[in-house]
C-alpha cells in the first residue's frame, strides 16, 4: 500500500511514521508512507495556500491551486484509482469497519487542513471521501490521519508479528475484548481467574465470549444491536 500525506506540518509524522509498528512495517517494504508539504505547490511569491472567504466572514479558506497540484503531482497510482480523503470534523466518523475497507485499496492520500475550511472545489472534483475522528474539534487534519493510517497498516498482511491478533480485536469482532491477564498468578493479593489457570480450553473459551459480551453490555451497549447473537447467547445476557 502507498499512502500519500499532504500537509502543511510533515513534520508532525516523522515520529509516528518512523516507529514502533508503522516503522516496521515501513522498513519491511510493507508500506510506503509518505508527506508532501502542498506549500511548496502554493502559485504566488509569498507561498501562501489560503485566502479571504468570498461572501466575507472570518477565517481563512484554503485555495484549491495548491492541492490539486501536489496530487497531480503524486507519482501514478498503478492498480486502482486513489481514495482522496478529507480530515474534517464535518465527515463520516471512521470507524474498525472503514479501516477494513482502506485496508484493501493500493493507495490512500490524505489532505490535512488548518484553516477554517477548503474551498468546496476540492470537496467536489477531489476528494472521494470525508473522515472524521470523532465529534470534537481538533486545530488540524494531522492527527487525525495519523490515527487513520495506524489503524489501517497495522491490518495489512505481515504488519503484526501474530497475525491473530487483529482478528481478536475489540470492534472486529462486534464486541470489546474480554480481559487479559498474564503472570504472575497473584499479585498484591489480586488473583487472575481460576478459569484461565484451569489449561481447559473450551472453559477459557465460554470464559472469553462472556467477558466480551458482559463489558460490550456495561460500556457499549449500543454496539450489541450490531453483532449477531446465539439464542443462548441472547438469555444470558438478559440474565
Ligand atoms: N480536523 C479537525 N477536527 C477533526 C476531526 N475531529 N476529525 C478529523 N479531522 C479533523
Amino acid at each position: 500500500m502507498r499512502v500519500d500525506v499532504l500537509t502543511l506540518f510533515p513534520e508532525m509524522f516523522e515520529g509516528v511514521f518512523g516507529s514502533s509498528i508503522m516503522g516496521k512495517a515501513r522498513d519491511k517494504g510493507l508500506v510506503s508512507l509518505n508527506t508532501i508539504n502542498f506549500r511548496d505547490y502554493s502559485n504566488n511569491k509569498h507561498n501562501t495556500v489560503d485566502d479571504y472567504p468570498y461572501g466575507g466572514g472570518g477565517g481563512m479558506v484554503l485555495k484549491p491551486e495548491p492541492i490539486f497540484a501536489a496530487v497531480e503531482d503524486l507519482p501514478p497510482s498503478e492498480g486502482k484509482p486513489p481514495r482522496v480523503i478529507l480530515l474534517c470534523p464535518q465527515g463520516e466518523t471512521f470507524t474498525q469497519g472503514k479501516a477494513e475497507e482502506l485496508a484493501q485499496e493500493e493507495h490512500l492520500i490524505f489532505l490535512c487542513g488548518h484553516y477554517e475550511g477548503y474551498d468546496e472545489r476540492i470537496r467536489e472534483y477531489l476528494v472521494t471521501d470525508e473522515l472524521s475522528i470523532g465529534d470534537y474539534v481538533l486545530t488540524g487534519g494531522e492527527m487525525a490521519a495519523m490515527v487513520i493510517v495506524d489503524s489501517v497498516v497495522r491490518l495489512l498482511p505481515g504488519v503484526l508479528g501474530n497475525d491473530q491478533s487483529a482478528v481478536t480485536d475489540s470492534f472486529s469482532t462486534g464486541l470489546l475484548e474480554y480481559p487479559h491477564y498474564t503472570r504472575p498468578a497473584e499479585f498484591r493479593g489480586w488473583s487472575v481467574p481460576e478459569v484461565l489457570l484451569s489449561g481447559h480450553h473450551a472453559n477459557v473459551e465460554k470464559w472469553r465470549k462472556e467477558q466480551s459480551l458482559l463489558r460490550t453490555l456495561r460500556r457499549r451497549p449500543d454496539l450489541l444491536d450490531k453483532v449477531e447473537l446465539s439464542p443462548k447467547e441472547q438469555i444470558w445476557l438478559k440474565e
